[in-house]
């Protein structure tokens, strides 16, 4: 019998932990109602349990949970921050403005950010340094008089490197300008909360923390003003209209729950796991080389380039033994831009993998990852 592949790919998504599934179980058809509907007992009880995982999130977040707008997950989150206050700035001056960002942003970042470009406002992506970190001179550089907004995520999604988001923050609050930052990759595996981080405005999804996939949630501080991009019932204080989903937001608050309870051990577990995978792999295969910093990283990423092999036949052979990735889930199977920005060419970026540890990663795939990955690179060399 064929063996299962090996998994090693939890930052495309994770699966949902058991206990969020029974969380969220009553409300597809037991509790059914609708949440704005608060004349029926099903839509008070639907009501409660959705207040319950705002209050959750909020705790977790250390903010008050009404700054909480539920959304379909971090894309549509960092549309509604990044297109909708830009929007809001531009009708409150009668004048678009400068935003900044840098060249490694999920494309959910990025793709909202060019819609902007199009409808006139300029914009300035900050390359990173050579370990994918942003460099302050140069991110100090970007300002122009009409910046009015600048979007840094919290950790990357292919190299996982950690932004210094506190130092951006504080440049960003001398000159008065909104600090939007993507965190869907850094809440629930690193400590923060929105004011140890100085952000306003913040986005987290649901998926990545062993919740539901098609949630998610921008956090926004009360006085950052948002259009809409969505009109409809007015739910959301009439920023994301439409029937809330209690099922996902009743998952994602367990989720939250659970991640923050057992964070500070998972940080431990996955950085031993990932350091000997890295030490593993760097002493049985010459020529590696790590994307991005080694220590400013999340505890479960993995990304490194192996010299000498051809990314597309590695990729052939791993298929069927680890599940991995050779760049970000959601970049269509071109080269990776994060690692072409970090200078690697598109042939090294192909060459490249990211290995994700998750809950259910043991000692024993660890060993097998490394003995794998050995083998097929000695046959392709
Ligand atoms: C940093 C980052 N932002 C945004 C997204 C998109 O998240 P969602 O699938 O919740 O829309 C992802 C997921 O791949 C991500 O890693």
């Amino acid at each position: 019998m064929q063996q299962k592949p090996l998994e090693f790919d939890y930052q495309s998504t994770t699966p949902c932990l058991q206990s969020v599934v029974d969380a969220m179980e009553p409300y597809w058809n037991e509790d059914w109602g609708n949440p704005s509907n608060r004349q029926n007992r099903s839509g008070i009880l639907a009501s409660a349990a959705m207040s319950i995982a705002r209050d959750t999130l909020g705790q977790s977040l250390g903010i008050n949970s009404e700054r909480l707008i539920f959304t379909s997950g971090a894309t549509e989150a960092n549309n509604l921050a990044l297109i909708g206050h830009a929007r809001a700035h531009a009708n409150e001056l009668g004048k678009k403005g400068h935003v900044i960002t840098m060249t490694t942003e999920h494309h959910a970042v990025l793709d909202p950010i060019k819609q902007l470009e199009k409808e006139g406002f300029s914009i300035t992506a900050v390359k990173p340094r050579s370990d994918g970190i942003l460099c302050l001179d140069d991110f100090n550089n970007a300002f122009k008089d009409d910046t009015f907004m600048v979007s840094i995520m919290l950790a990357n999604n292919e190299i996982g490197v950690i932004q210094p988001i506190k130092e951006v923050s504080k440049i960003c609050k001398d000159r008065g300008v909104i600090l939007h930052s993507d965190a869907a990759q850094g809440f629930g595996y690193l400590p923060f909360t929105i004011d140890t981080l100085g952000v306003d405005l913040m986005t987290i999804s649901g998926h990545k923390i062993y919740g539901p996939k098609g949630v998610g949630a921008l956090i926004r501080s009360n006085d950052i003003s948002i259009h809409p991009l969505i009109f409809g019932g007015g739910q959301e204080q009439g920023i994301r209209a439409g029937t809330l989903p209690v099922p996902l937001i009743v998952g994602f608050g367990k989720a939250v729950e659970i991640a923050i309870n057992e964070m500070e051990n998972n940080i431990v577990r996955f950085r031993d796991l990932r350091n000997k995978l890295w030490f593993g792999l760097s002493s049985q295969i010459s020529g590696l080389l790590i994307n991005g910093s080694l220590d400013k990283r999340l505890p479960h990423n993995l990304n490194f380039t192996i010299k000498g092999v051809l990314g597309s036949r590695m990729q052939k052979l791993l298929r069927s033994k680890i599940i991995c990735t050779s760049a970000s889930s959601c970049s269509n199977g071109s080269p990776s831009h994060v690692l072409i920005e970090l200078g690697r060419t598109s042939k090294e970026a192909e060459a490249s993998l990211r290995l994700s540890i998750g809950r259910f990663t043991t000692n024993n795939d660890i060993e097998q990852a490394i003995e794998l990955i050995s083998e097929i690179v000695q046959q392709l060399r």
